[in-house]
Order: structure tokens, then sequence, then C-alpha cells
């Protein structure tokens, strides 16, 4: 039996800090499942394949050549697609909004799923995205559901997006997770909700330090 804990929840939530924060706590390996919807977008746009051209695209995902890597005890994953590295193209709203418009497209939910699977290996996952704790992990016995105010989650990717270089302003980008949520919890595959038997968190109010507290004390229990 391999333990997973699945942390779902909306974009700029926190979903990614606290997912590394548990799997260095419990020395888990690490899933980012937001990774692999990004780079695939990169590499679709790369290619100009159609959004409606969903053979074309199905054959990207199944040869999609994909390597992640992460200095030990820190949190930066460096991707790879075809060997290139493109982390920093990865993380742009761009990147975000065009990875969310693929991910309604249930066919290719489905042949992400075994490579996002295989991430389950000893001693145990962290998984962090929109259906971990649904349907990709939905047998894992620690789930956890993140949420905010949509204006707190715009302020976190912002700052997010700050610290990594990247300028942009509040109301811009408040309606750029508004969207992009709305988007998420609306389509017809695998939309971004809580599992029924998730401990769902409102980080609002809490620091980086509560929500790992709550989180450490359901894996404990
Ligand atoms: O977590 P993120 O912001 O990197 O995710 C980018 C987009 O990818 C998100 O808006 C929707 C999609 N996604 C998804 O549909 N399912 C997941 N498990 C993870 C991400």
């Amino acid at each position: 039996m391999i333990p997973v804990l699945t942390i779902d929840g909306p974009s700029g939530v926190g979903k990614g800090t606290i997912a590394y924060i548990m799997s260095q706590k419990l020395h888990w390996n690490l899933l980012d499942s937001g990774a692999i919807y990004r780079a695939f977008a990169v590499a679709a746009t790369n290619r100009d394949i159609k959004i409606d051209n969903v053979d074309d695209l199905l054959k990207l995902a199944s040869n999609l050549d994909l390597k992640f890597h992460s200095d030990p005890g820190q949190n930066n994953l460096n991707i790879y697609l075809d060997n290139v590295e493109i982390s920093a193209e990865l993380r742009t709203e761009k990147t975000a909004e065009l990875a969310s418009n693929y991910a309604m497209i249930g066919p290719l939910r489905e042949s992400l799923l075994i490579r996002q699977q295989k991430f389950k290996q000893l001693p145990g996952l962290v998984a962090d995205g929109r259906d971990m704790g649904t349907v990709v992990f939905s047998d894992a016995p620690f789930k956890v559901f993140l949420t905010a105010d949509v204006e707190e989650r715009a302020k976190r990717r912002l700052k997010q997006l700050h610290d990594k270089g990247i300028t942009g302003n509040i109301s811009h980008t408040l309606e750029e997770v508004h969207k992009r949520d709305e988007r998420d919890a609306n389509r017809k595959h695998s939309p971004l909700k809580p599992a029924k038997d998730a401990l769902i968190i409102d980080t609002t109010n809490l620091t980086i330090n509560e929500v790992v507290t709550k989180v450490v004390a359901l894996v404990k229990a």
C-alpha cells in the first residue's frame, strides 16, 4: 500500500507551497499535476496544434517527452520538454490559461492519467491539482481541498509572479484567476470540486504554518 495525500483547490490558493512542505515533512514524492497540463499546452502551442484537432492532441499526449528535475530540499521544479528547459514559460499566466483550455478535453485528460499515476511510488506521494482526490487518486487515504477568497488568491498569485520577476496588476490578475476557476469548476470532465471525503480548509486568514499544521494533523490521525 503506497499512501497518497491529495491537495486540490483553485488557482492561487497555495496548493504548490503546502504540497511541497508536506512532501518534505513526510519524505514522500511530489506531483505537480498542473505542470503536466501546462507543459502539454506549451508543446501543443509550439507545434501549432489547434484545440479542436483532438486526434493530433492525443498523439502528442502519448508521445510527450517530459522530464522533471528538482534540487533536493528546494521548491524549484525544473521542467524539460524535448530536453529543453521550459520552466519560465510554464509559469506565465498565458500558459496557465492555455492549460485550463486544453484541460477541458475529456479524452486528453484520460491520456494524461497514467503519466500522473506513475508518480505513486514508495514511500508515498503528495499530489496537487484539481482532480487528485476525485479522479486521479480517488482511493487516497488523505485528501485536502484548499479554498480562499478570490481577492486573497489573486494577491497570492501576484506575489508569486513578482517573486519570479513577472510583472502584473491586481485587477488583471483577479480577473484571470476568476475566469480560470470558473472554467475549471464548470467543465464537464473532472471539474474542480472537493472529494466527498476531503478535509476542506479555508486558508483566507491562515498562515502557511497554520495550514500545514492542519494537514499534518489529518495525516497523523
Ligand atoms: O495548478 P496550475 O495552475 O498549474 O494548473 C494549470 C491549469 O491546468 C488549471 O487551470 C487547470 C489544469 N489542471 C487540471 O485541469 N487538472 C489538474 N489536476 C491540474 C491542473
